[in-house]
């Protein structure tokens, strides 16, 4: 913990989300039936994708990384808040939250790039379909998977780097139920407006740079399927309007959280469950109800589970 060698706080206090307990009960069943849907949904569609070689396309083989990225994005930071709704002091080393910060960070920026890689994958489908599989293969998928993992460390590398090592000698309380870059800063003793600027700069610049790529993206295909408007232009829109809402419910209380000035609203805490807890589930939801052959594939994988069970 080199961190803390010049800092005197060797812990973070959260405060939490509120004091009333029946908010605290309520939010305890919400998160844990949320975090548990997450994980079975999630590992659900890894498995079956990975189970089913009619699914061995680069869509699915996207639609399964990405589900495997949440699988992190929803073990990052609710345990940790369940586990604490009913602790009166809800503490985490100092380690921890560097660590909780990292894995944020890294989390957040392969999310990202999956999801232009998803965009760029539909947009090939629909535009150049006489191409998709020319351009869309193997060492493509793989390019934009190693793409994915190192851009999203070198993100969080990049933003650790100037956070380690500052000195913490006050308040150590975070009104946050986990730990992140804009409250963090906020705490350290020295002049933190460089560091704020460096978090708008990079966080902010990250978040709100892939959110209008993929905008774009999806507007160039919504006008491309509308052109050449056929039978198949209602299952392209359908997919379509799926992407959208998980890129807009996603992005939405990021680029709150990295643009915003001052983070004091308990809006932000809120919009902060919504990311942490809410999107996670929404995936698998929204990628898989409206598509016939991954139920189909899903179906298949349930069965077998629940056979191989019985033997
Ligand atoms: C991610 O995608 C690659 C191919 O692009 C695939 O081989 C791999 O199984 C996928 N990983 C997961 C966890 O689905």
């Amino acid at each position: 913990m080199d961190g803390a060698n010049h800092s005197v706080v060797s812990e973070f206090v959260f405060l939490g989300l509120t004091n009333s307990w029946e908010t605290q009960l309520l939010l305890f069943v919400f998160c844990s039936v949320f975090y548990v849907a997450s994980m079975m949904g999630n590992s659900l569609i890894v498995f079956t994708v990975i189970s089913d070689p009619r699914l061995h396309s680069p869509m699915y083989f996207l639609l399964a990384n990405l589900s495997f990225i949440d699988l992190g994005v929803s073990s990052v930071s609710s345990p940790k808040m369940i586990y604490d709704l009913f602790r009166k002091r809800k503490v985490f080393s100092f380690g921890g939250c560097i660590a909780q910060m990292f894995f944020i960070h890294v989390i957040g920026g392969v999310e990202m790039v999956l999801l232009i890689a998803m965009a760029f994958d539909r947009y090939v489908a629909i535009c150049k379909p006489l191409h998709y599989l020319a351009i869309m293969n193997p060492r493509v998928c793989i390019f934009f998977l190693v793409a994915a993992w190192m851009i999203g460390f070198i993100h969080s590398m990049v933003q650790l780097a100037f956070v380690v090592n500052l000195p913490f000698c006050g308040p150590n309380v975070l009104d946050s139920f986990y730990c992140d870059l804009p409250r963090f800063i906020k705490l350290a003793c020295t002049d933190t407006n460089r560091l704020e600027f460096m978090v708008t700069a990079n966080s902010g610049f990250i978040s709100v740079g892939s959110f209008f790529v993929l905008i774009i993206s999806y507007i160039v295909i919504i006008l491309t399927v509308q052109k050449h408007s056929s039978a198949g232009s209602s299952k392209a829109m359908s997919t379509l309007s799926a992407h959208i809402t998980v890129v807009v419910l996603f992005f939405g209380p990021l680029i709150f959280f990295y643009t915003w000035p001052s983070p004091s609203t308990h809006l932000d805490k809120f919009l902060a469950i919504f990311d942490a807890v809410l999107t996670p589930v929404l995936n698998p939801i929204i990628y898989t109800f409206r598509n016939q052959e991954m139920k189909v594939a899903m179906r298949k994988v349930c069965r077998q589970l629940v056979n191989s069970r019985k033997i």
